[in-house]
């Protein structure tokens, strides 16, 4: 049996289906798959039954998965196992969290337009992410095609955005929720990394925008210039006509290019019904800035 397709639109999201992603994937599945991956940016696979190694299987096809999580909780006691980001609202027990959690926090930030992993010098090449247990109302998961924006823009403002370089944080992402309470340890661990604004995905030669929340300010650009461009950026890129909303069922794996979209979590009732997913996400080759040969 051969992979077939349905796309959701000619360049961006695209559901796949006639492959079992539990067993080994045909060599010939796996290249249709990657083919599908560089085009469409954002594939969904329906009705998979994945154990947490069978995720892991497939993840690393696309590379080394990241097993450092953010939260130093999360790193010494995961409830899912290293490779995995915990994308759920559970505490380690396995309960609902607490309202007033750090996790609970911290996890607001998934909520604002954001990409996997750009606040690390070698950022996120692609997340996998995977659901178990989904919410009835809201809970979705929105996507917006960054290659689109670019494609979309001004020819002044591409050649104003050529070769500038965004500073990426975690905590400049959450301070604009409203969390600031990193410990000393997270801090130095993660501080914030040069990406450049503009890049270009290897497989296909598409030139994509870079943009994230965790952008905190721009190389050679006043605070205040910095974070109107990035607005600016941030408001052409999340147009509709750019954006795709994921509504989950149960067992859905839906993969995202990091490179090239955006996404964030839309609100549900967090301390009522419980939503359990997990997600692997693998590194890029390199930061984006040696990936193109401009100096950081
Ligand atoms: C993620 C993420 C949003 C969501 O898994 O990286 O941002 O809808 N998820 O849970
Ligand atoms: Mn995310």
């Amino acid at each position: 049996m051969t992979i077939s397709i349905n796309a959701y639109t000619p360049n961006f999201v695209a559901e796949v289906y006639d492959v079992d992603l539990s067993r080994p994937v045909s060599a010939e599945d796996m290249s249709a798959i990657k083919q599908l991956f560089w085009k469409y940016a954002v594939l969904v696979f329906p009705d998979q039954k994945l154990a947490p190694q069978d995720h892991v299987n497939f993840a690393t096809q696309f590379g080394p998965i990241e097993m450092d999580r953010v939260l130093a909780m999360e790193n010494a006691a995961p409830r899912l196992g290293s490779a995995f980001a915990d994308i759920s609202n559970l505490n380690r027990e396995g309960k609902i969290w607490d309202k007033d959690s750090r996790q609970r926090m911290y996890k607001e930030g998934n909520k604002l337009w954001h990409t996997d992993s750009s606040f690390k010098f070698k950022p996120g090449l692609c997340s996998l992410l995977y659901s178990m247990k989904v919410v009835p109302i809201g809970g979705h998961t929105e996507f917006a095609d960054q290659r689109a924006a670019y494609d979309a823009l001004s020819p002044e403002l591409k050649t104003q955005l050529q070769g500038l370089i965004a500073m990426h944080g975690i905590e400049h992402s959450r301070r604009r929720t409203g969390f600031a309470n990193f410990e000393p340890e997270e801090a130095t661990r993660l501080p914030p990394v040069p990406q450049l604004l503009v890049r270009t995905i290897p497989e296909n030669g598409r030139k994509s925008l870079y943009v994230a929340s965790h952008i905190g300010a721009i190389k050679g650009m006043s605070a205040a210039d910095g974070e109107a461009l990035f607005q600016k950026l941030l408001a052409h890129v999340t147009q509709r006509q750019f954006v795709h909303i994921h509504r989950w069922r149960p067992n859905d794996l839906v993969m995202w290019d990091n490179r090239c979209t955006l996404h964030r979590g839309t609100d549900f009732d967090d301390m009522r019904f419980v939503r359990d997913m997990r997600r692997a996400t693998v590194s890029d080759l390199a930061n984006t800035c040696e990936q193109e040969g401009v100096a950081v």
